[in-house]
């Protein structure tokens, strides 16, 4: 067993929760990318931080493919325009056309072409380390998220951006990686510097006291009203 850090004080808690807190508000997902190369270096540390991540008994049932072949990136926007033209033509209900327009995506996708890099995140439906006593594999769309979101974090103190895309189905993307069957295909992550007048949509983050409640019902500040709470907003969205 090892020793766990523990901050000094709680007030360098706060602080520090603060301070993450304050670089995470920023990090907005981005769909126009600059052609400006990231090292190979980079995305090997973000996907290294992923890693990190905790998983159910520790399997790490992940596997990060990164990509920046152009001629495999354009078959990946080809194949991922097809979905997607399916999506909004006849896959996708009223409500979900309605949501989508509030962010202006559509189905052409040139980020996919235009990021340096994509990161192609696979959930492991098996084991497949050498060494397995066992094939099985516990809560893995939980650890893939919590990889992933680690991974967006990462890029993001960076100085990098990010877009979580999911065209679906994603098929296309095992087989145009030429991945085993047991890897199925979670997240398509492009990775990059914002292009130069990259514009996100104007949206907002619920308060937290819509997010969080306290112990049975109660809002975070209950015993102290005057105290604020803090925000996920984005001073500037
Ligand atoms: C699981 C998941 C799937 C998503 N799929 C797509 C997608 O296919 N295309 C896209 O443009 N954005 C996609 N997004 C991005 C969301 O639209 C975006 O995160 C949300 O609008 C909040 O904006 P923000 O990331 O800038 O804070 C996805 C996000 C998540 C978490």
């Amino acid at each position: 067993m090892k020793q766990v850090d523990d901050p000094k004080t709680d007030q360098n808690a706060i602080d520090l929760a603060t301070s993450f807190l304050d670089l995470l508000r920023s990090r907005r997902s981005v769909r126009e990318f600059s052609d400006r190369p990231v090292p190979q270096e980079v995305i090997e540390t973000l996907i290294a931080t992923a890693g990190t991540a905790p998983s159910g008994a520790n399997k790490q049932p992940w596997r990060f493919v990164a990509v920046q072949d152009t001629e495999l990136k354009r078959r990946i926007r080809v194949a991922a325009e097809v979905e997607e033209t399916k999506l909004y033509e006849t896959r996708a209900n009223e409500a979900w056309l309605k949501d989508l327009a509030r962010l202006g995506t559509n189905a052409r996708k040139p980020f996919l072409e235009e990021a340096p890099w994509l990161v192609v995140v696979f959930k492991l439906t098996r084991d497949d380390e050498p060494n397995r006593e066992t094939d099985q594999v516990y809560y893995v769309n939980e650890s893939v998220g919590i990889a992933i979101g680690l991974f967006l974090a990462a890029a993001h103190v960076a100085g990098l951006s990010t877009l979580t895309h999911t065209p679906s189905p994603m098929k296309f993307l095992g087989e145009l990686l030429e991945r085993p069957a047991h890897e199925r295909a979670y997240m398509l992550i492009p990775v990059g510097y914002p292009a130069k007048d990259a514009m996100s949509p104007d949206i907002k983050r619920k308060p937290l006291d819509r997010i969080m409640a306290l112990d049975a019902g109660r809002v975070p500040n209950a015993s102290d009203p005057t105290r604020s709470l803090p925000s996920s907003t984005a001073p500037s969205s």
